[in-house]
């Protein structure tokens, strides 16, 4: 995805998901592909929803297992009782950082998201920025769990990320991500090219091509994000119940040293 336009005359990244899961912080322009993305794909907002779920599931039993450090990249607009509410209130020591590059959605960021959240204006796709930004939000030598809803998907060469993060995260660390997936929307190359259109390039990727970027953690898991919402009566658009999910939920850890080599001898025979 290319840098925030912020004109209301073009459409923007943060705003067009907005739009799509039925937020008030977007213009004309944003829902325009709003509407050309939900004819191509009448479950997308359905699907991001439960992407959602699947986020705020995960990152819960993160906690049970004691994470507590939490960032999500790529936040966008802060939604009501979404994943870092959540952690606030679940595990009121956490440290909470809120990463994105488009000021407006910081902005936001800063007046809604819970208190003491750290809100950070960087760029995921700059390593030496990004490892700069956490390693001042947060204590690297313990475990992090880090959020990457709907933002692989919009990379061409998303390893370069995922590099990143392997390189700096602590064993033990997690990566929770969203990612739309090839094999499960009926027109990839149709919904690929409305986004390409409004300058945020999408890559779905299928299962097999999600779990091999993946190689190198320990993954724990490639499925498709359940069809249903954990929360009773949380539907909050009107859509059909057969609506198809077309989005992967994965979860994957930093392993580490010991593992790391037994894995790469394993590779070798
Ligand atoms: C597709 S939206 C996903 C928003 C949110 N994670 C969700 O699941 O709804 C991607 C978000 O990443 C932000 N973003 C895009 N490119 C970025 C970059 N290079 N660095 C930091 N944030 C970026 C956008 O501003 C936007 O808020």
């Amino acid at each position: 995805m290319s840098g925030p336009d912020y004109g209301i005359e073009q459409p923007n990244g943060a705003r067009v998901y907005n739009a799509l899961i039925g937020g008030k912080d977007n213009y004309e322009a944003d829902r325009r592909v709003q509407f050309m993305l939900v004819e191509l794909c009448p479950s997308l907002p359905r699907t991001l929803w439960r992407a959602r779920d699947f986020v705020e599931s995960t990152a819960r039993r993160l906690v049970v297992t004691g994470v507590r450090q939490f960032v999500d990249l790529g936040a966008g607009f802060p939604r009501d009782g979404d994943a870092l509410a959540q952690l606030r209130v679940l595990a009121p020591d956490s440290t909470l950082v809120s990463l994105d590059n488009d000021v407006l959605v910081n902005a936001h960021g800063r007046a809604l998201l819970p208190p003491r959240t750290v809100v950070v204006d960087a760029d995921y796709t700059n390593g030496v920025e990004l490892t700069k930004a956490l390693d001042c939000e947060l204590d690297l030598t313990k475990p992090v769990a880090v959020i990457l809803a709907s933002v692989l998907d919009h990379l061409a060469r998303p390893t370069d990320l995922l590099e990143t993060l392997g390189a700096i995260l602590v064993p033990d660390s997690y990566l929770v991500i969203t990612h739309l997936g090839s094999d499960l929307l009926s027109d990839p190359t149709a919904v690929a090219a409305v986004f390409e259109g409004a300058g945020m390039p999408l890559f779905p990727r299928d299962r097999v091509e999600l779990r091999a970027l993946l190689d190198g953690f320990d993954v724990q898991k490639v499925d498709v994000v359940p069809a249903d919402s954990l929360v009773p009566n949380a539907e909050p658009l009107a859509v059909a119940t057969t609506a198809t999910i077309s989005s992967y939920g994965a979860v994957a850890r930093i392993l580490g040293p010991v593992e790391s080599s037994q894995r790469e001898k394993e590779s070798r025979i």
